[in-house]
């Protein structure tokens, strides 16, 4: 049953949104379920519901609003921009970060002597699988491994990564394990050896604070599924602006064109800043939503997020602790985020488990992944540890 939305208009203004009860009460799934699987969709608020129904209603009433919707785009451009300490023509809108990194890959020219692609494990499965398609176009695919205890030292990057490598790809938050990436030491490395450096920061936009000149990093991706609590269909790339001149895109598009009203099939003519790695007609009504879940994001503010959820999962953590539960996510300071990563002997029955008493988490490999977000609250955590609790005999307990 949907909840009727006019009961939750908080009004359009969400300006003093605290994280907490504050923000919950934009969510309605939690008026009837303890969320904690912003990992893999952030919940559904008033706010993204309502952006739909705008689009919708600007669509009926008006027919093509297309100025209106390049605009919107624009807007969308800039949110994430100001998310990430970025200039508004360093970021490309894109329909996923898949799309954004074939973009990318297509304009690495993969020369000979410069061929490489480096990838931690950790990277999700579209990294993984586009660096290898471009073993088709000559290139090698370096893989960095963790170690046993889910760390990837820096060592190892420095291993793989020499003058032969053309770009590095590291993941800040692990989809796998929640592991928290140094991205700015692996970004030094990259640079030293004469490679880029991408951060995929998909699960951790929304969640931790991303700074673009403070990770050094020349490429950052993230996409509004989960902790930009928007829905499928939109994603972003940083492009640092001293790379636009040189890297041209081959798979593109004409919303990418330095001028998309130009109309003129006669050549290849890519906007001069990052809007070259935009592709086809922008994905309007996801872009509605991304406006309204960075919205909230925003007014609520990256430190005090960061902060409110730190406090939750070292809640968390400690009553795991207690239940003598093995936690996969490493747990030194800055080793992690919003995600936490609790090892099961069948994890796909303990989140069923879970399910059944309305706790909403996921899996990956042997492991139940809880994530917190603005919108959990100590109650959630609890109830979460206690349901744990009575299904003990499904987390593998700690040597
Ligand atoms: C780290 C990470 N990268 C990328 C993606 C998804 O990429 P795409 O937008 O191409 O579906 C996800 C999640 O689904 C993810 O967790």
């Amino acid at each position: 049953m949907v909840s009727d939305p006019v009961s939750h208009d908080l009004g359009s203004e969400p300006a003093g949104l605290t994280p907490g009860a504050r923000a919950r009460s934009r969510f309605p799934i939690f008026e009837h379920t303890t969320y904690a699987n912003s990992c893999s969709q952030g919940a559904l608020s008033v706010d993204v519901r309502r952006a739909y129904e705008e689009y919708l209603a600007g669509w009926d009433e008006h027919g093509a609003e297309w100025e209106h919707w390049v605009e919107r785009a624009e807007a969308a451009r800039a949110a994430f921009a100001r998310l990430v300490g970025a200039d508004l023509g360093e970021i490309a809108v894109t329909s996923s970060v898949s799309q954004a990194v074939s973009a990318l890959v297509s304009a690495l020219p993969l020369e000979r002597g410069r061929n490489r692609i480096v990838i931690s494990e950790f990277e999700f499965p579209t990294v993984g699988q586009i660096a290898h398609a471009q073993e088709l176009r000559g290139a090698e695919v370096v893989h960095v491994r963790p170690e046993s205890d889910g760390r990837i030292p820096l060592e190892r990057f420095a291993e793989a990564i020499d003058e032969r490598t053309a770009l590095v790809c590291c993941t800040a938050i692990s989809y796998r394990t929640g592991y928290r990436l140094d991205v700015a030491e692996v970004a030094g490395l990259a640079h030293e050896r004469g490679a880029l450096c991408l951060a995929d920061s998909y699960q951790a936009a929304g969640a931790v604070p991303l700074d673009v000149r403070a990770l050094g990093v020349d490429l950052l991706t993230a996409g509004t599924v989960k902790y930009l609590l928007a829905s499928a269909g939109l994603a972003f790339m940083f492009v640092r602006r001293d790379l636009h001149e040189t890297l041209l895109p081959t798979q593109t598009g004409w919303f990418a064109d330095e001028d998309i009203f130009r109309m003129d099939i006669s050549d290849y003519s890519p906007a001069a800043d990052a809007r070259r790695f935009d592709a086809g007609t922008p994905p309007v009504p996801n872009i509605y939503a991304g406006i309204a879940g960075m919205r909230i994001v925003e007014e609520a503010g990256m430190a005090a997020i960061e902060a409110h959820v730190r406090r939750l999962v070292d809640r968390l953590l400690a009553g795991l602790d207690g239940l003598g539960a093995t936690v996969a996510t490493p747990r030194g300071e800055g080793e992690y985020g919003p995600l936490v990563c609790v090892a099961s002997t069948d994890p796909h029955a303990l989140v069923g488990a879970l399910r059944a008493e309305q706790i909403v988490t996921s899996s990956r490999d042997a492991n139940v992944r809880i994530s917190l977000h603005l919108y959990n609250v100590e109650d959630d955590v609890e109830r979460i540890l206690e349901a744990l609790r009575a299904h003990r005999q499904l987390l593998a307990q700690a040597l």
